[in-house]
């Protein structure tokens, strides 16, 4: 177990944090939560969790190998610096480069830093090179909540991933579609490993089950609305995601025997019908059908109107409620991601 960490996306406060530990929790990583802050998650876990969370996160930027961490002041951070031992990090022959970042405003100059600490590296490990385009290393430090973390960058996430799974860029395009971003983190928030089978009954266009199959789950789903059925099947197909049954269907009388978890977004009679009935008849129904399907702690992560108190909804129903986090959409919209599981 050695110490890592995470930056995250600022575009929300807490779904960043609860996607890392339900990525590691689906995986059985064994990790120990040291602090979290503002953009910057800390962790004892492996290095296999970090390259994990890379491959699959959907709200994680870096994550790095924690050489240090310590007050954001100047002559603190020389004084750690100059006790790091470079020589284990950079091998002969090497590139290097270093790059902090803040996430505050802050007297130190990052520019002024990275210039300072280049030299002191250089000069540490003489037959290693500084290299800003493609280095071998990269030294990287983040200024949060009054505190410097530093380390060496394990893995870095594209922000360029989704692009391609936009709605615009898919075959069957419908205004109900949810971002790719956020299916991705709903999917890792219902703790979705990879091979485990997925179902959204209310599939519409597909992003959750394109999201579920792009981290290589098996995927199942359904919708009332036929035309919705056959073209998610174009956009997985589209896509090269196999299907394991893609069935027109009710939600509330599902036409699937056992799946490992549910992931969707029922609709609130906005861009999408309920067909005459009340989201919260038509949720409610779901859920309990929805028993009868997943396994004992078996995890829902559904996104829903944030209009009633979801979660006193499910756990009327007798489910276990895990976690929930609410998304701004736009003035009239703010979603609920309700997390949980059965019991
Ligand atoms: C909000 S949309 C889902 C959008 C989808 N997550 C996507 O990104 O494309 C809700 C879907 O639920 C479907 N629906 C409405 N009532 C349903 C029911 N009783 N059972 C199953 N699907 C239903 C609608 O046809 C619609 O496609």
């Amino acid at each position: 177990m050695t110490n890592i960490f995470f930056t995250v996306s600022g575009e929300h406060k807490t779904l960043p944090f609860a996607e890392i530990n339900a990525i590691l929790e689906s995986e059985c990583l064994p990790y120990s939560r040291n602090k979290v802050f503002n953009r910057v998650l800390s962790l004892t876990s492996t290095l296999e969790s970090a390259y994990l969370v890379a491959c699959r996160s959907s709200l994680t930027k870096v994550c790095a190998l924690e050489l240090f961490r310590c007050d954001a002041e100047q002559n603190v951070i020389q004084r750690h610096m100059s006790e790091v031992s470079f020589k284990d990090h950079l091998k002969k022959g090497q590139s290097f480069s270093v790059r902090f970042t803040s996430f505050e405003t802050s007297h130190i100059s990052t520019l002024g830093l990275e210039r300072e600490i280049g030299y002191m590296i250089s000069q540490k490990v003489p037959e290693a090179w500084v290299n800003l385009v493609d280095p071998d290393r990269c030294f990287i430090g983040f200024f949060t909540d009054s505190v410097l973390f530093f380390g060496v960058k394990i893995a870095e996430v594209s922000a360029k991933r989704f692009i391609e799974r936009m709605p615009a860029n898919r075959p069957f395009l419908h205004s109900s579609t949810m971002p790719p971003k956020l299916a991705r983190c709903m999917v890792n928030l219902a703790r979705a490993s990879s091979g485990c089978l997925v179902l959204d009954p209310f599939c519409g266009a597909g992003s959750i089950l394109l999201e579920a199959g792009t981290v290589d789950c098996r995927v199942v789903g359904s919708d009332v609305n036929d035309l919705m059925v056959e073209g998610c099947s174009r956009n997985l197909e589209y896509f090269r995601i196999p299907f394991d049954g893609l069935i027109v269907g009710d939600a509330r009388k599902l036409p699937f025997k056992s799946v490992d978890c549910i992931v969707s977004d029922p609709p609130y009679g906005r861009a999408s019908s309920t067909h005459g009935i009340s989201p919260l008849e038509l949720v409610s129904d779901f859920l309990l059908e929805a028993m009868a399907v997943l396994p004992r702690g078996g995890y829902l992560s559904l996104a829903l109107p944030s209009d009633r108190d979801w979660k006193a909804v499910a756990m009327d129903l007798g489910y276990v409620f895990v976690d929930h986090h609410f998304v701004r959409e736009h003035k009239s919209l703010t979603r609920e991601i309700l997390i949980i599981k059965t019991t």
